[in-house]
């Protein structure tokens, strides 16, 4: 009988494998790739092949490996083959030469001729010595790459070749066949199908050419919140004026919006209010502005006067303009009377949850890892988040965003 439901093409893999001891757990990381249900294309550069043997390759993934350009007998055009047909490129162990003619987009082998033809999503996992490990070229050019979209998962700390001990090792294939998985499935959850807008870091707003005007917000709550919505299956647009990455687990999920002035960042959300189903506001947007000056204030000028002029309350803005349904989180960094200043926020900007901070609390708010936080809302007793990593506070926030939007739904 036919199923019912159409089954679609296994998702098909190009692994390629560069020549670093780590090119071992490659044949672990091609099992748990296949157990998935996944087809995997083995593709080795020349030096891979003394480091592991292609058979095993071939024969855990049950077809042949690859690795010259030239001279292969099913096709004349092996890269633009492997690089069209895939939905994923993975290098695991991708060593520093590797990187750095990735970054240069040199096409001198299959495997960078493969990177270079595909639009699919790339996952690199360095695995190298220490020493390169740090060398700055070789994080320039994972920057560069980065910064074209390629997800960069490791290295991970630990023991490496030789005896010697540090960041270089490759990631487990675990985590590798995870976060395969993850950009290939997506995440599911309470918010799938929901869009959610996070705003996030302390805007800056310039004095002249060189000197600003900012905040002590470093961002990373914003990014947690950004990240723990996806992983709850949202589709995410973070406004940010914070300097921190999303994770590359949730990397394909999450549209990331640079911006530097509350100006900027009132655009950025106003672009994308309409289309969200939440807004999460946890920007450090600045209350003052000023002109800028065009040229730099000189110190023989003697001590400026600057004029500060109020800059608009966004949230308060939004959430007036909002349509039914829309849920809002608004935050308050306050440093004495906490709760009765964050009661009075919770509706004066007609938000549906407020979270607030004590930013004076010991390893809570500004440019700390952790968190402790009280979410207000209308009607229910104030909820308390006691100590904790910003990723777990972020994902009590959401369990609430998410309830607040199947009730709206309803
Ligand atoms: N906020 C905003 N626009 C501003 C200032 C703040 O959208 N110009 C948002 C913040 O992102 C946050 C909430 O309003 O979600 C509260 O920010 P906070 O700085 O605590 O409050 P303020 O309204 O600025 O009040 P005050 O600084 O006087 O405490």
């Amino acid at each position: 009988m036919p199923s019912a439901t159409p089954e679609r093409e296994p998702f098909r893999i190009v692994l390629g494998v560069a020549g670093g001891v780590a090119a071992y757990k490659s044949a672990e990381l091609i099992r748990r790739l296949r157990a998935r249900g996944y087809e995997v294309e083995p593709v080795m550069t020349r030096e891979a092949r003394r480091f592991i043997g292609a058979s095993t390759l071939a024969a855990l993934a049950g077809r042949p490996v690859r690795t010259e350009l030239f001279d292969d007998p099913t096709t004349p055009i092996p890269h633009t083959r492997l690089g069209q047909g895939a939905d994923c490129v993975v290098v695991a162990p991708a060593t520093a030469h590797l990187i750095a003619r990735y970054a240069l987009g040199l096409a001198d082998d299959l495997l960078t001729a493969t990177l270079l033809a595909t639009r699919a999503p790339v996952v690199l996992c360095p695995a190298m010595h220490t020493e390169m490990w740090e060398n700055p070229s070789v994080r320039e050019n994972l920057a560069t790459l980065a910064r074209r979209g390629v997800l960069v998962l490791g290295p991970a700390d630990g023991p490496l070749a030789g005896g010697d001990e540090g960041p270089g090792r490759l990631v487990e294939p675990e985590a590798i066949c995870a976060l395969v998985a993850r950009v290939l499935e997506g995440y599911r959850g309470p918010l799938t199908g929901r869009r959610v807008l996070v705003s996030a870091g302390g805007t800056r707003e310039a004095i002249d050419p060189v000197r600003v005007l900012t905040n002590r917000s470093s961002g990373r709550q914003g990014v947690a919140l950004a990240e723990a919505a996806a992983r709850l299956g949202a589709a995410v647009t973070l406004v940010t004026a914070g300097a921190h990455e999303v994770a590359p687990d949730v990397a394909p999920a999450v549209t990331v919006v640079r911006v530097e002035s509350a100006a900027e960042m009132g655009e950025a959300l106003a672009r994308a209010f309409d289309h969200a189903d939440a807004l999460v506001m946890a920007a450090a947007v600045s209350d003052f502005t000023l002109e800028a000056r065009a040229e730099k204030i000189k110190r023989r000028d003697g001590a400026p006067t600057l004029t500060l002029r109020a800059s608009p309350d966004l949230l308060a803005g939004l959430a007036a303009g909002r349509r039914p349904g829309q849920v809002i989180v608004g935050f308050a960094a306050e440093t004495s009377d906490v709760e009765a200043n964050a009661a009075r926020k919770l509706e004066e900007k007609g938000v549906d949850l407020l979270v607030v901070n004590d930013v004076t609390a010991p390893g809570a708010g500004f440019d700390h890892e952790t968190n402790e936080v009280v979410i207000l809302a209308r009607d229910v007793a104030p909820e308390r988040v006691p100590l904790a990593a910003k990723g777990a506070v972020a994902q009590v926030i959401l369990a609430r965003v998410a309830a607040l939007l199947d009730r709206g739904a309803r």
